[in-house]
């Protein structure tokens, strides 16, 4: 049974939400941007935290230590849909952030994103994980995070995933979306998770390159010391551990940060049923590694 402290999920312009994502949507979409923001946009759980991290360091690392020692990552680069009682809300958040550019994260499925991003012609980095680990993810991410609704047990999970009953609706639907609009949208940068994992330094450079940065050796360096997984585990302001909604013992928010992972979770015959459904789903010209 669902408890009663967890939200429902409900349908919202045919995508499945949460009153925490929908209850501000008039000022989200007249959210005004500016033409120097760059939108990091991710499905729930695809590595977020992590470009927004190495966005943050490449632009800010060398501002103020009290910026990297002193404000979670979740202020630096606004969650722009989130809102909920007793703290600022997204909007707020992104309108108040004194940095330029500004970073600014949504989770939002291409169709939502406010207008004012396509008008000025802002510059935006979508970061896509493999169906699989992003769902693994996700699982683990719904069993610790009470602001999320519950996620029943591992096999009613991957059946709400396959049907896009999950929070921000269908994955496949998600990464499609964002994968046609770079044919048309020039600003996007589309990224691959499992890209990152694999060349970290490399996946920076290109990085760099779409955003006009030229940073030195050194600071290169500096970028990727700060975003290893266990520098980002053991950093306070990037591990999440100062959100109350979130239980560690249940399982910690940075939880092992691997592709592959799907292969501790699915038995043979559930890998086969996503499988099957997946082929029908995806993009056949948008291609994933599920190992590396
Ligand atoms: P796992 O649950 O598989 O470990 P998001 O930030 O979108 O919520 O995504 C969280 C996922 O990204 C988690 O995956 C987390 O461990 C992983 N992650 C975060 N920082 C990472 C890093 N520096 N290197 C590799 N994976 C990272």
């Amino acid at each position: 049974m669902d408890s009663p402290s967890r939200p429902k999920l409900f349908d919202f312009h045919g995508v499945s939400m949460i009153n925490a994502f929908t209850d501000n949507w008039e000022a989200i979409q007249n959210f005004k941007a500016r033409p120097d923001d760059v939108l990091i946009a991710t499905y729930p759980k695809a590595g977020t935290t992590w470009i927004s991290y190495v966005l943050e360091l490449l632009y800010f690392g060398q501002m103020s230590p009290d910026r990297q020692n002193t404000l979670p990552i979740y202020e630096r680069v606004p969650f722009l849909e989130l809102t909920c009682p007793d703290i600022d809300s997204g909007t707020d958040l992104a309108d108040k952030l004194p940095t330029s550019p500004r970073l600014i994260k949504t989770h939002l499925p291409v169709q939502f994103v406010p207008k004012s991003f396509w008008e000025q012609n802002c510059r935006m980095v979508y970061v896509a994980r493999n169906a699989k680990d992003n769902m693994v993810s996700y699982f683990h991410f719904d069993r610790m995070n009470f602001a999320q609704p519950e996620p029943g047990d591992w096999n009613s999970y991957l059946q709400k995933f396959l049907a896009g009953k999950l929070v921000f609706g269908s994955w496949y639907d998600h990464v499609n979306g964002w994968w046609k609009k770079k044919q048309t949208y020039s600003n996007l940068h589309y990224m691959f998770y499992e890209d990152l994992a694999e060349d970290t330094g490399r996946e920076i450079d290109k990085l760099c390159s779409f955003l006009g940065l030229s940073p030195s050796a050194e600071e290169k360096a500096r970028v990727m010391s700060g975003v290893k997984f266990d520098n980002m585990k053991n950093n306070a302001m990037t591990n999440y551990s100062t959100d109350p909604t979130m239980d560690f013992k249940i399982s910690p928010f940075m939880r092992k940060g691997k592709v592959g992972d799907w292969k501790n979770h699915f038995t043979v015959a559930q890998n086969e049923e996503f499988d099957e459904d997946y082929k029908k789903k995806i993009d056949p010209t948008l291609q994933f590694r599920t190992e590396i």
